[in-house]
């Protein structure tokens, strides 16, 4: 293993996300465990240098106050007790509160500044090798960050001990599924089953106005595709999930309550409940950006911006049909060019169209045409709770409007949303 661990415990503290940010900040890498890991568990954990037990205001679970397990004390491994029994060391800020953590990852563990993501990888690989074997593992890869980084990872650990399956839900934007069929099978070589499901989803969705009904729908056909894929398949013992840090926190830990239940391929039935492999669940969204970056995925791919599950379901407003759907499509990957010619692609949080379910009269070629409207959505925000609108240069805008009226099929109308969240939400449904 090529790189040391600093091991944080989990007993209560908000702050166990930044504290190992900070210890990454300094090159030494970082995993967050509940406080009742177990002998096993630890003696598991590569190159542990030093275990740091942090305590904090939800240090007391059911009216119990919470310790850390007896192998922590007894492991033999330095142990810095941050608000144990009420000394609290870190609630300083700035230089003093650095060099209280150095002194203990430097001084008293004597860790090395390693982490780096080329040692990261290396060790992941090792580690996926370990607990694979020979056995096989099974990918829903949908083109997304998370999932084409734990791809490209297990790629590089299993090669083809490892199965991908592509859905192809109809809701993807465009060229998305012909660029992770030609970056995974023909440029990775990875073992790919493409799914075109397209009618399938449309059919089901067909009709269907309400916006939540419309997510279910997606979300259950998508796990019955899979599965159908899974059950084709024979012999395998695992499921790869490109669950990340973010995910776990959000799905809350033993002391800290869920803010939301976290979905990767949750919902397969109990006779196909395979072992998880989830080799990123310790990194946060801009370190699997890195790790990414690092594997060979192409910038494209790594630096997406948030795409919703649901995908283009949610922005083909009330029930989706296919002429407003390649619409949405289409117009959205205008916008896509348009912002990436003008430097803000990079810049901007999200950007999208919708698609209402919405005629207005027009004229084209001298004739009256009643046509669709598209909505120009473009937003910045840090954490998606709120959002502020980019201020999206008018001359642009009209070029857009230009290009969006004159090339998308049946769309005589561009409209440029104004709102920011709250009121309104970032998606329109
Ligand atoms: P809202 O519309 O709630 O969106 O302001 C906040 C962020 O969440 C994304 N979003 C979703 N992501 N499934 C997802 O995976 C969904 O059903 C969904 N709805 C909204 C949205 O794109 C934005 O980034």
């Amino acid at each position: 293993m090529k790189q040391d661990m600093i091991l944080i415990l989990d007993l209560g503290s908000g702050e166990n996300p930044r504290l190992a940010r900070e210890i990454r900040a300094m090159g030494v890498y970082t995993e967050i465990h509940p406080h009742d890991i177990s002998a096993g568990e630890l003696a598991a954990l590569p190159n542990v240098k030093g275990i740091i037990l942090n305590g904090g205001p939800n240090r007391v679970v059911d009216g119990v106050e919470i310790d850390a397990s007896e192998a922590v004390y007894t492991s033999g491994l330095p142990i810095w007790a941050v608000d144990h029994k009420g000394s609290a060391p870190l609630a300083a800020e700035g230089a003093e509160r650095e060099k209280a953590i150095r002194d203990f990852v430097f001084g008293t563990c004597q860790a090395e500044a390693n982490w780096n993501m080329d040692n990261f990888i290396a060790d992941q690989v090792e580690l996926i090798r370990r607990q694979v074997g020979d056995k096989k593992v099974l990918l829903a890869l949908s083109g997304g960050v998370d999932s084409s980084v734990v791809a490209a990872l297990l790629i590089r650990a299993i090669g083809d001990q490892l199965t991908c399956v592509h859905v192809n839900h109809g809701l993807l934007r465009k060229g998305e599924p012909e660029q992770v069929v030609r970056v995974f099978r023909e440029e990775m070589g990875a073992n790919l089953i493409y799914v075109d499901a397209v009618d399938r989803f449309l059919d089901k969705l067909a009709g269907v106005s309400d916006p939540e009904r419309k997510r279910k729908i997606i979300g259950a056909e998508f796990i019955r595709v899979f599965e159908e894929e899974a059950r084709k398949l024979e012999g395998i013992s695992f499921l790869g999930q490109g669950t990340i840090y973010p995910d776990i926190i959000e799905s809350g830990t033993k002391t800290v309550k869920a803010v939301k239940s976290h979905h990767n391929v949750g919902g397969l039935p109990e006779d196909l409940k395979f072992e998880l492999v989830e080799p990123l669940k310790m990194l946060f969204k801009d370190e699997v950006r890195a790790c990414g970056k690092a594997l060979g995925l192409p910038d494209s791919m790594v630096y997406r911006q948030p795409f919703p599950g649901p995908g283009l379901g949610v922005r083909c407003l009330g029930a989706i049909t296919r002429d407003r759907l390649e619409a949405v499509r289409e117009s959205d990957a205008i916008l896509r060019e348009e912002f990436d010619k003008n430097g803000l692609a990079g810049k901007v949080w999200q950007y999208f169209t919708a698609i209402p379910d919405l005629k207005s009269v027009g004229v084209r070629e001298g004739r009256r045409a009643d046509e669709w409207c598209v909505i120009i959505r473009a937003v910045n925000t840090v954490d998606a709770m709120t959002a502020t609108v980019e201020d999206v240069p008018f001359p642009l805008l009209q070029h857009i409007t230009g290009r969006i009226t004159r090339e998308v099929k049946g769309v005589n109308r561009v409209l440029f949303d104004l709102t920011p969240k709250p009121t309104g939400t970032i998606e329109w449904e």
